[in-house]
């Protein structure tokens, strides 16, 4: 008889105390049985980002989302509500909207059924010749929605308790610290498919522990020794004064609007920015494909769409350096979590919670923890 051979250490539990933990060990970022929970206790109880309200202000306009592999559409009715669906017909299940944009009414590509913008059943070819035929048995399946602020976000759950009550305060402190956030518009949206885990590029968001070393012009742009981050229960904010007007990474006015860099994370994909300079801030939000593939997408508004030579800059440095930089090392990092080399490290934690402590990290394992009933 011969005995099983352990060639990694036991896995160590996450503590509460973020001084004493683990982090959550490796096979939480590669293993597609993870990615399979997470979806279910994840992805399908949470409150997930549809977009922003400017595209859905007319009657009929309407933007599709992706939630791991549900199809969901959100769309303003005649009657000026918006709804959120799943995106798929009734008939025999072709998928109904695609992208984003506006329509009278809601017409499926394979057959033709259509429906009405608040969901009824409106034609289906044929339908008078089939028995018992109940147009209200075919209704599209609804799903909550919600706006925050002038974002929309949905919740496949339907037992989900309201955005605004699970993160009570983040809204006010948004427009806080971004006080034209209700009237700023998008200027640009930079897609990036990054070869990592959604935990690894949320993990990266929310420490700076990493900014000295790998971003040399962030590190001018906002002052490191005033970054701290403090953690709330679904979300967490990351604040800092403004650094040098004249850094590396873009020029700004000392005296325009906003002197500080803010950055939330909203469990669980969802993060909020606002840099220093003129009025501006960043959805930015993260879509996984798969256990090991994420889609990364920024929006950037401002106070108007003109681009003029300052927010050119801004975005070539967000897109080109600081994305990259980050991208890179969450690509690595994913690499390395397949190393027979590594299992777990520890959380770097201060009692002062200065701009180097991962202890918002610690926090989100454990809400990943705890949403997997690990
Ligand atoms: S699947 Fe939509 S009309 Fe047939
Ligand atoms: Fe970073």
């Amino acid at each position: 008889m011969t005995t099983a051979t352990v060639d990694r250490p036991a896995e160590k539990p996450l503590h509460e105390d973020p001084a004493r933990s683990y982090t959550l060990s490796a096979r939480y970022y590669t293993a597609p049985e993870i990615y399979d929970r997470e979806r279910e206790a994840i992805f399908y109880r949470s409150w997930i980002y549809a977009g922003h309200v400017e595209e859905l202000r007319e009657p009929g306009s309407y933007i599709t989302v992706p939630v791991i592999d549900q199809n969901l559409a959100v769309i303003r009715g005649k009657d000026g509500r918006l709804r959120a669906f799943y995106n798929v017909c009734q008939h025999r299940a072709h998928e109904l909207l695609r992208g984003r944009g506006r329509t009278p009414v809601i017409t499926c590509p394979y057959h033709a059924w259509s429906y009405h913008l608040d969901g009824r059943l409106r034609t289906a070819r044929g339908s008078q010749n089939v028995e018992g035929f109940d147009a209200d048995e075919f209704c599209l399946k609804g799903i909550q929605m919600e706006e925050f602020g002038p974002f929309v976000f949905v919740n496949l759950d339907p037992d989900a308790a309201p955005l605004a009550q699970q993160a009570g305060g983040l809204l006010d402190e948004l427009r806080r610290y971004a006080p034209e956030l209700d009237t700023l518009t998008k200027v640009q949206t930079a897609t990036f498919e990054v070869k990592a885990n959604w935990k690894v590029i949320v993990d990266n968001f929310l420490e700076c522990y990493h900014c000295e070393p790998a971003h040399p012009a962030f590190v001018q742009l906002v002052d490191m020794d005033t970054y701290r981050s403090v953690t709330h229960d679904i979300y967490s904010t990351h604040v800092s004064r403004s650094g040098r007007p004249d850094n590396k990474a873009y020029k700004f006015d000392p005296k325009s609007e906003s002197q500080i860099g803010a950055f939330w994370h909203l469990w669980p994909t969802m993060t909020f920015n606002a840099t220093p300079g003129e009025a501006n801030f960043e959805p930015f939000y993260l879509q996984p494909l798969g256990p090991e593939r994420t889609l990364q997408i920024t929006d950037y508004y401002f106070a108007g769409t003109e681009m003029t030579e300052q927010r050119q800059a801004r975005l070539d440095y967000a897109n080109d350096v600081l994305t990259i930089e980050d991208n890179n090392l969450c690509e690595s990092v994913q690499r390395g979590l397949h190393s027979r080399g590594y299992s777990q490290g520890r959380f770097i934690v201060d009692r002062e919670r200065t701009q180097i402590s991962e202890h918002a990290v610690h926090h989100f394992h454990r809400l990943v923890a705890r949403a997997l009933g690990d």
